[in-house]
């Protein structure tokens, strides 16, 4: 048994990652989902301990107070301070961010590389702040947030240059974006501007910013083509949209949890089954 705690969690797409994983690879395992009010979390964590559970996915609004509630924390998990994953170990469980990691899994099956090479993150909400230390771990050049609010940018910037002991974490504003040298950015695009229904809608309008990139990785996924992702294309770069990084966070989880290793072929088909269950046909 696992499940999602979160609220709201009915319209997740999850048990039907975990479900169909668990059908394909002939694993007697259910997943269901878990609405837990804000006080609960602490009560919600013990309890499934006590009823056995394998593990579970945390989602919003619980994704930072689980972590008190943790016998153990995955280091890259600590440093960006939000667990999506918790895992059974002796006495209670060990939290993971499976988020972060999906992400890196879809870079790496598109091809995207951020070792040596220069990104551009757009946003400094939580996702940004993920992302950051990501691309700090594995190695970028150098990485620039772009925000509205340039402090919360700058935020960001300190906690990933204080973290890994580096100066190549900036801050800047979007006219200052703009204005930057260079044309082989990655550029990940993680706020919420662009999400359905506003779907004409993109945070940087100037075109001439998306010059600078050489591909881009929108997290959004509804809609499946963003406005960010059509100006890319538009100008002939490859552009990606975040489901295979909710694909993937949900497969790490179920490898952590069984102790597996899920192929190519079957996740394939996983992101099949929630295309279908989302009910996209691109
Ligand atoms: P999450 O934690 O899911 O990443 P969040 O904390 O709500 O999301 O962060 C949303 C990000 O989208 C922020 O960077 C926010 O900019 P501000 O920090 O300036 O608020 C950005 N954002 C959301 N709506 C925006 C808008 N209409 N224009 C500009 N930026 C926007």
């Amino acid at each position: 048994m696992c499940g999602l705690i979160g609220n709201p969690v009915g319209h997740s797409i999850s048990p039907v990652i975990h479900n169909t994983l668990a059908d394909i690879m002939g694993i007697d395992l259910v997943y269901t989902t878990f609405k837990v009010e804000e006080n609960q979390v602490e009560a919600a964590v013990k309890g499934a301990y006590a009823l056995d559970i394998l593990g579970m996915n945390v989602t919003v609004p619980h994704k930072q107070a689980v972590m008190r509630s943790l016998k153990e924390i995955d280091p890259l998990a600590e440093a960006i301070g939000a667990v999506n994953t918790l895992a059974r170990v002796d006495g209670g469980y060990k939290g993971y961010n499976t988020d972060i990691l999906g992400l890196e899994r879809e870079l790496e099956e598109e091809n995207v590389c951020i070792k040596d090479n220069p990104v551009l993150i757009i946003g400094a909400g939580g996702a940004a702040r993920a992302i950051a230390f990501l691309c700090a771990s594995r190695g970028a050049s150098s990485i620039t947030v772009i925000n509205r609010t340039v402090e919360k940018a700058q935020n960001i910037a300190e906690a990933v240059n204080g973290y890994y002991g580096i100066d190549s974490v900036k801050a800047v504003s979007i006219d200052q974006a703009c204005a930057l040298q260079g044309d082989r950015y990655v550029a990940i695009q993680t706020t919420s501007v662009g999400l359905y229904p506003d779907v004409d809608n993109v945070l940087i309008k100037d075109e001439n910013f998306y010059r600078k990139v050489g591909v881009g990785v929108d997290i959004i996924y509804n809609p499946y083509t963003t406005r960010f992702m059509k100006i890319l294309s538009n100008q002939g770069k490859p552009a990606y949209n975040g489901l295979k990084m909710l694909l993937y966070q949900g497969v790490a989880a179920f490898e952590i949890w069984n102790n597996c290793s899920v192929s190519k072929d079957m996740a394939d088909r996983v992101y099949e089954s929630m295309k279908e269950a989302m009910g996209i046909n691109e």
